[in-house]
């Protein structure tokens, strides 16, 4: 069984650093930093940058009491010498800088190219009903926001956190090593950053939380919309009502945003506050000692750069505090994301079904928790033109979804030429099956590379060949560019009539064995749909064949016909036999026959 467990279409969740974690923190952040190590040079050539400039921050107030201390004593060889020294230092420094900004955000975005292209590959191998379980505009978001926000940490933002770590203990450190007394000025300081700190995160988490759930909202809400443009439009009322919901979550998202603004910017004058004390104290208690002859002043100096030196980093460390669980949450959904099943591809039949032999065997599938197939039972012979009908919502498609592997039947077997389905490798039975859906899909391209999806090796001459065939020239003329027209999205721009003379050539150019027909419910004008129906009746000839019937009198001449009713078999036969029995088919072909004969004396209303 498949499916199972709580409802998958709960919308956004309320608090994703609540949700139970799949994988540990340790975990997620090994994968993050997984990612970047994929790219060693440029890796490498960040982690250089990064402790050079841990270097250069630790030796650069040391160079500058040198400085201070050969200025003071007069010493005009020794000042030239380390005026030069601070110099080329500082060059180096900046010459690392960009070598390491430029490989760091090559990195980053390598990254995001890496994950995006491997989520969207993943997307089209994945099972459909896990796609199916998730709204569009949440798996939007994961490509979208949540890579976005992967991008950075996984590069700079665990490398800069460890340098960050370093350069406030090496500060500690020659801070000590310059003068004891002094350092205990900046010791005093340490608790009462953590504590100021401890506030700020507490609250900056609570508020990025919050936009990383808005954030994910706006997006969720304009996917869906897009899609539904067409219908939300032909319906003001609801237009005016979506505008102004789209407006709340957009406002809330703006409220959010303004808000983590205000709670990191309160961050930097707190933090300043502190410094200034800090400096304060130092330049009061160390000028004593200078004066004292206990520090010289380029002692002074270099202890008050290390102290700023120390501010910064916190500051930064701060801020990975607060952004880390809410960037562990998207790792989290993005990974999780390329866990999804894949189709299995695999099996160990790798010719394709020969005869066109299909039996469901008391198959039982739901989409959710309750089946909608219950217990489903017939058998197609190869050759046959077999039809299934019943009323709107019996289970139709559903079983053809199933025969074509969209799904796994909770239980039962589906045999096709006496072999079980999902023995099959993956590709070796769907090249055996073509199937004309109800609403064709189309993809982007022309109508051209539509028809040739069906079998890659046909050319152009063959499609044309099949138009002529099959005696569909006229619906090929009315395309505005003929075969070379483009597809809009889902083939929004091409007609019903124009669809199904795609569907038909793809069926006439892959040479399935077995043809599964799920007839569209709204219908073309009477000639296209007569010439539909000749041109169906040469792409029936010797094949298996499935149609799924909405007018019956299209499958009046069917060889075999299963009545499916409420997810059951519920009588199987020819036309006339099923007539006799005067069932569920009789009578659905007595309301169909009543209301064909009606519909030209219906008096207008
Ligand atoms: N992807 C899906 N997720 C959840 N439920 C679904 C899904 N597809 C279909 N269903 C449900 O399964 C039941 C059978 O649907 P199915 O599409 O097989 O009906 P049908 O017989 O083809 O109907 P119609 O004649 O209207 O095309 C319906 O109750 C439908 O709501
Ligand atoms: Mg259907």
């Amino acid at each position: 069984m498949i499916m199972g467990g709580p409802p998958p279409f709960m919308f956004l969740r309320i608090d994703e650093e609540k949700v139970a974690r799949k994988y540990h923190d340790r975990v997620l952040l090994a994968k993050l930093v997984g990612l970047s190590l994929k790219y060693r040079l440029y890796f490498a050539l960040t982690a250089v940058s990064i402790f050079a400039r841990i270097g250069f921050s630790i030796a650069m107030p040391f160079i500058t009491k040198f400085l201070v201390d050969s200025a003071v004593g007069g010493d005009i060889a020794a000042l030239a010498y380390w005026s030069s020294v601070f110099l080329a230092l500082t060059l180096l420094n900046l010459a690392t800088n960009f070598a390491g900004d430029y490989s760091s955000s090559y990195l980053a975005s390598r990254v995001m190219y890496d994950l995006r292209t491997a989520m969207y590959r993943h997307l089209h191998r994945v099972r459909l009903d896990q796609v199916a379980q998730e709204p569009v505009g949440k798996i939007t978001s994961r490509i979208m926001n949540d890579v976005d926000t992967i991008g950075n940490v996984a590069t700079m933002g665990l490398l800069n956190t460890i340098a960050d770590v370093i350069t406030i203990g090496g500060a500690v450190v020659m801070m000590w090593s310059l003068s004891p007394q002094l350092s205990l000025v900046a010791y005093v300081l340490i608790p009462l950053i953590a504590a100021v700190n401890f506030v700020i995160v507490k609250q900056a988490r609570r508020v990025y939380r919050e936009t990383r759930k808005k954030i994910a909202e706006v997006t969720s809400r304009i996917s869906q919309d897009v899609s539904g443009a067409a219908v939300i439009q032909a319906f003001s009322f609801r237009r005016s009502r979506n505008v102004e919901e789209f407006r709340r979550v957009n406002e809330e998202n703006l409220r959010v945003n303004v808000q983590a603004e205000a709670v990191t910017s309160a961050m930097n004058p707190a933090m300043a506050v502190i410094e200034a004390l800090g400096t304060v104290a130092l330049l009061v208690y160390g000028g004593n000692l200078a004066m004292a002859g206990l520090v010289s002043v380029g002692t002074l100096v270099a202890f008050y750069s290390y102290l700023s030196s120390f501010f910064r980093p916190i500051r930064m460390l701060v801020m990975f505090l607060t952004t880390i669980q809410s960037t562990l949450a998207a790792t989290e959904r993005v990974f999780t994301f390329l866990e999804w099943e894949p189709e299995r591809e695999e099996g160990e039949v790798e010719t394709p079904p020969q005869r066109g032999e299909v039996e469901f065997r008391n198959v039982v599938f739901g989409y959710g928790d309750s089946p909608v197939l219950k217990n489903v039972s017939f058998k197609v012979k190869p050759g046959e033109f077999a039809a299934v009908v019943g009323p709107t919502g019996a289970g139709k498609t559903t079983i053809v979804n199933l025969l074509l592997r969209f799904y796994e039947p909770w239980s039962g077997e589906i045999l096709v030429d006496g072999v079980n389905a999902q023995k099959y490798k993956l590709s070796a039975l769907r090249s055996a099956m073509v199937m004309i859906p109800q609403d064709p899909l189309l993809v982007s391209g022309t109508v051209l590379d539509n028809i040739l999806l069906a079998n890659p090796k046909a050319r152009r001459e063959d499609v044309e060949q099949a138009v002529r065939d099959l005696g569909l020239e006229f619906i090929v003329e009315s395309l505005p560019q003929g075969l070379d027209t483009p597809v809009l999205e889902g083939g929004k721009n091409l007609s019903v009539g124009q669809r199904q003379l795609v569907s038909f050539l793809r069926v006439f150019i892959a040479k399935p064995t077995i043809l599964i027909l799920d007839e569209a419910t709204s219908s073309v004008d009477p000639y296209t749909e007569a010439k539909l129906q000749e041109a169906l009746e040469k792409l029936i000839k010797g094949r298996t064949t499935i149609v799924i019937a909405h007018r019956l009198q299209t499958i009046v001449r069917a060889d075999h016909i299963i009545v499916v009713d409420d997810g059951r078999v519920v009588e199987e036969g020819t036309h006339e036999e099923l007539l006799r029995r005067g069932g569920v088919y009789a009578k659905l072909y007595g309301i169909q026959m009543e209301a064909l004969a009606a519909k030209p004396l219906a008096p207008p209303a």
